[in-house]
C-alpha cells in the first residue's frame, strides 16, 4: 500500500514542488491549501486537496480526522516572509510569522503525531538558511526559522523512542512567490520611518526590495528542496538537517557563524551600506 504524506501549504512553491515529486514517487500525497482554486489544481494532478490553515485548531481536527489511521510523513511547510527593518515592523506582523512558521508548524506536528507514532513515520519541519543567521532586514523571518531550529532539536530527541524522525530542510533562496507576496505585504504593514531617520530606512528598504526580486528571480528551483525532502522521507537513516543551498550560500553561511561577532556586524554593516 502506497505511504501517505500530508504536506502543509502545499498550493504553490516548494510545498507544490514537493506535493507532486512524492505523487510522482507513488506516495498517497495530502496536499495543505486554503484556496479552491489550489484545492482544484491539486485534484487534478492526483493529489488529495485537504483545506488546512494551520493556526487554526478546527481545520487541524478536522484534517486529523479525515486522515484517519497511519500516516508515514507530515512536511510542515506553510510558511510566511515577514520581513523589513525591526523599528518598522508592527508587533502583529511580526507575531503572524511566529503564528504560521513557528505554532503552525508545532500544532500541525503534534495533531498529527499520534498517527506518525502508528507508522513509525517521519516529520519534516521547512527551516531555513535564515534559521542558521540571521541577517539584517530579515529579523521577523530569521527569528521564527530560529525558533524552528529548537523546535527541531527538541522533538527529535523526545520522538526518537517512538521511532519517529525528525528532520529539519534548510532552504537557501528558493524562486518561489513567497518573495513577491512578503514585498507585497510588506508595503502594507510596515510604519513610516520616524522623522530623521528617513535617510537610513530609505536605503534599507532599496535593499530589501533588491534582495527580495534577486531571490525571485535566481533562487533555486523549488525542485531541489522537493529532492531533499524526498531524501528526508526516504533515507533509512536521515540526517538530523539538509541545507539545500547555491555553494556560495553555503559557504557564506558558515563563514558568518564562525565569524566573530564585531567582524560579523562590520561585514553586514557593509553590506546595508553603513
Ligand atoms: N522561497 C525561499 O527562498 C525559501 C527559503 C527557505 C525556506 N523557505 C520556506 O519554504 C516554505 C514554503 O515557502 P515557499 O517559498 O514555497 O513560498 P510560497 O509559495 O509562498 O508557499 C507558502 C505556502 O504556505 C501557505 N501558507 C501560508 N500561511 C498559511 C497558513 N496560515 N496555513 C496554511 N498554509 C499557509 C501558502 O498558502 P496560501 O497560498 O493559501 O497563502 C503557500 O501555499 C516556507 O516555510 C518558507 O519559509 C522558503
Amino acid at each position: 500500500m502506497a505511504k501517505r504524506v500530508l504536506i502543509t501549504g502545499a498550493g504553490s512553491g516548494i510545498g507544490l514542488a514537493t506535493a507532486r515529486l512524492l505523487a510522482r514517487r507513488g506516495y498517497r500525497v495530502y496536499g495543505g491549501v486554503r484556496k479552491e482554486a489550489d484545492a482544484q489544481a491539486l485534484a487534478q494532478e492526483g493529489i488529495t486537496p485537504i483545506f488546512l490553515d494551520v493556526t487554526q485548531e478546527g481545520d487541524l481536527k478536522r484534517a486529523r480526522e479525515a486522515l484517519g489511521e497511519g500516516l508515514y510523513g507530515v512536511v510542515a511547510n506553510a510558511g510566511v516572509a515577514v520581513a523589513g527593518p525591526l523599528e518598522l515592523v508592527p508587533p502583529a506582523a511580526f507575531r503572524q510569522a511566529l503564528e504560521v512558521n513557528v505554532l503552525g508548524a508545532f500544532a500541525t506536528v503534534k495533531a498529527f503525531l499520534p498517527l506518525l507514532r502508528q507508522a513509525r513515520g517521519r516529520v519534516v519541519l521547512m527551516g531555513s538558511v535564515s534559521g542558521l543567521v540571521a541577517l539584517p532586514l530579515m529579523g521577523p523571518y530569521a527569528a521564527s526559522k530560529f525558533a524552528l531550529e529548537a523546535l527541531a532539536d527538541a522533538l527529535r530527541v523526545e520522538l526518537a523512542p517512538f521511532g519517529v524522525r525528525v528532520v529539519l530542510v534548510e532552504p537557501g533562496s528558493v524562486a518561489t512567490p513567497i518573495w513577491e507576496r512578503s514585498l507585497r505585504a510588506a508595503e502594507a504593514y510596515l510604519e513610516p520611518p520616524p522623522p530623521g531617520t528617513e535617510g537610513v530606512y530609505g536605503r534599507y528598504l532599496d535593499l530589501a526590495r533588491r534582495m527580495a526580486r534577486r531571490s525571485a528571480q535566481r533562487g533555486l528551483f523549488p525542485e531541489r528542496v522537493a529532492e531533499a525532502v524526498l531524501r528526508a522521507l526516504e533515507s533509512p537513516n536521515p540526517k538530523a538537517r539538509y541545507l539545500v543551498a547555491h555553494p556560495a550560500r553555503v559557504r557564506e553561511t558558515l563563514l558568518l557563524r564562525l565569524l566573530p561577532t564585531p567582524w560579523r556586524d562590520r561585514l553586514l554593516g557593509r553590506f546595508l551600506g553603513v
